[in-house]
């Protein structure tokens, strides 16, 4: 069964509860490592990086982070090494991540997408396996160098 590190700041709160009832639903455990509800005022590295580096240490599947443009979320997840954060603001950069990328972090902007593409996205993203082709694993292993 895939696990998923979600997290949001204030500004991607609904994103965040949206996302997890979707996969919860469909049997999918997601670990919230918040914002809690009602936060106003948060600072997204302090969620990015605990689920990056949970991520990376093997403890989940893969992890989904939002903020407000998923900007400075991607920034930041991007730091922790073994890390390959996605943000994805359509359904073909979704797919196209995983199967060219192996990427592991999907990102999202909850003020720039609409709550049903973002719901597709995270369903394409977590549904597309990495195509496992020479080519990419041998871009892959140039950045981790
Ligand atoms: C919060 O206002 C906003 O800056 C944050 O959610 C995010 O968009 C940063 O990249």
């Amino acid at each position: 069964m895939k696990t998923i590190a979600i997290a949001s700041d204030h500004a991607a709160y609904g994103f965040k509860t949206m996302i997890i009832e979707h996969l919860t639903a469909k049997g999918v455990k997601c670990k919230d490592f918040g914002a809690a509800k009602g936060v106003t005022v948060s600072d997204y590295p302090d969620f990015a990086l605990p689920v990056a580096k949970a991520v990376a240490k093997g403890d989940h599947n893969y992890g989904i982070l939002i903020c407000g443009t998923g900007i400075g979320m991607s920034i930041a997840a991007n730091k922790v090494k073994g890390i390959r954060a996605a943000l994805c603001g359509d359904t073909f950069s979704a797919k196209a991540t995983r199967e060219h990328n192996n990427s592991n972090i999907l990102c999202l902007g909850e003020r720039v997408i609409s709550q049903k593409l973002a719901l597709e996205i995270v369903d394409i993203f977590l549904n597309t396996e990495f195509s496992n082709e020479e080519r990419h694993i041998r871009r892959i292993s140039k950045i981790e160098k």
